[in-house]
């Protein structure tokens, strides 16, 4: 028997398409949410739903859909695909947009066959999910399935000080469909491994099972400000030695302890930011993450203890705000079993594994059975425009989440 598969040709000429919506003066690809960048890139995915005879809705939040309504039974729950548009800064072209474009390309595969699925299907492109503009991360899919009111939502306060939903009328994205407004029958996200796992291992495919515990802090602390040449090292209340102290920390007993914890500090600002007066204020982030819940509140009190003796030991006050905090979660077996299943089918190696990066699956999996698909990163780098995965392996792993659709049409 022959198999179905997408258009590779049309799926990789949106994927480099809207890899180049939303550069810098400098070529970087900073798209961040609810920027001009990401309206751009919006548009564009906007218009290839409706040329792939889709219809577009966009819900409060921005969380943008492409339904496709032609089913057996029009009415019955709708298996969505999807992920992000939204980049991180200096980013790399397949991070969410992957997802996005492939669910969008397998929808429109099917209907071009003349197949009418069992259920509906829906494409979704989630606001915000890289966190570097709002906190948290994710903030579109928690927002959707009710793990955040849409109000909390709109008024968050991004670290250019710009509000989330004004900057979403703004760029034309405030949406009337109430988030949740689909209650899907399950969710399937590909995505771009991230790590170096597969490509290590010889391996074309990975079925997540499950997704580690994410854990965002802001620290500051608070020191005195005072002249670089005349306060002996005895005096100073330095919030920059502080700050480097944490840091070092945090790399010291993470690298030193046989588990897979990840701890990292990606924003550091210092006041006055002089050259030669002593920091009067530190301002930095903590991303820590583990799939082990307990593990996970082990190493943030450890922190927090670290924190409380630093700050009599340097004479500076620190206080911690929290920025994101989302436990480990499990992905629905069933489907993970389809995905390894299709994969096999189509033979390719697979096998199954945990995600180091968050997603929005493991929010969409707190209102039905979810799970994801991964493809070889190659070198495992990614949040960097050096991000690759080859074309054979990002048409692979359209053609496995196609299979995966007709399966769960089929079950
Ligand atoms: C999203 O990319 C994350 O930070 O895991
Ligand atoms: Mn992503
Ligand atoms: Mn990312």
């Amino acid at each position: 028997m022959t198999q179905r598969s997408i258009n590779a040709d049309r799926l990789l000429g949106h994927l480099n398409a809207l890899g180049q919506i939303g550069r810098d003066e400098a070529g970087r690809l900073v798209r961040l949410a609810a920027s001009d960048a990401d309206r751009a890139g919006r548009d564009a995915v906007a218009s290839w739903m409706r040329d792939a005879g889709l219809q577009v809705v966009v819900d409060r939040v921005g969380n943008l859909f492409g339904l496709s309504h032609d089913a057996a039974e029009p009415g019955a729950a709708p298996i969505m695909l999807g992920s992000h548009i939204d980049s991180v800064i200096d980013a790399g072209i397949y991070d969410g947009c992957y997802g996005v474009l492939a669910g969008l390309e397998v929808i429109q595969t099917l209907r071009e066959l003349g197949i009418t699925p069992a259920r509906p299907l829906a494409v979704a492109a989630f606001t915000n999910e890289e966190g570097v503009r709002y906190a948290p991360d994710m903030l579109g899919s928690l927002a959707y399935v009710g793990g955040l009111s849409v109000d909390d939502a709109l008024a968050t306060i991004g670290t250019d000080g710009s509000v989330l939903g004004a900057e979403l009328q703004r760029i034309g994205y405030a949406g009337t469909a109430e988030p949740g407004f689909l209650r899907p029958h399950a969710y399937v996200e590909l995505h771009i491994e991230q790590g170096p796992v597969l490509e290590r291992e010889g391996l074309r495919l990975g079925a997540v099972e499950n997704l580690q515990g994410i854990s965002w802090q802001r620290v500051t602390i608070d020191g005195v400000a005072n002249h670089a040449g005349t306060t002996p090292m005895s005096m100073r209340h330095d919030a920059g030695q502080a700050a480097a102290r944490v840091i070092t920390f945090l790399r010291d007993r993470v690298a030193g302890a046989n588990a897979p914890t990840v701890a990292t500090v990606g924003c550091l600002s210092f006041e006055p930011n002089a050259i030669n007066v002593i920091p009067s204020r530190a301002t930095f982030t903590v991303d820590l993450r583990d799939p082990d819940e307990t593990r996970l509140l082990a190493e943030e009190a450890a922190l927090a203890r670290y924190l409380e003796e630093l700050a009599i030991a340097e004479e500076v006050t620190i206080s911690v705000e929290r920025l994101a905090r989302f436990q480990p979660v499990t992905f629905d077996a069933g489907i993970v079993a389809l995905i390894e299943a299709a994969a096999a089918a189509r033979g390719l190696r697979s096998r199954r594994m945990t995600s180091g990066a968050g997603h929005d699956a493991q929010m969409l999996a707190r209102i039905c059975p979810a799970a994801m698909i991964f493809v070889p990163s190659i070198g495992g780098i990614s949040h960097n425009p050096r991000e690759h995965t080859p074309d054979a392996d990002l048409v692979a792993g359209a053609n496995v989440l196609l299979d995966t659709v007709s399966r769960l049409c089929a079950g």
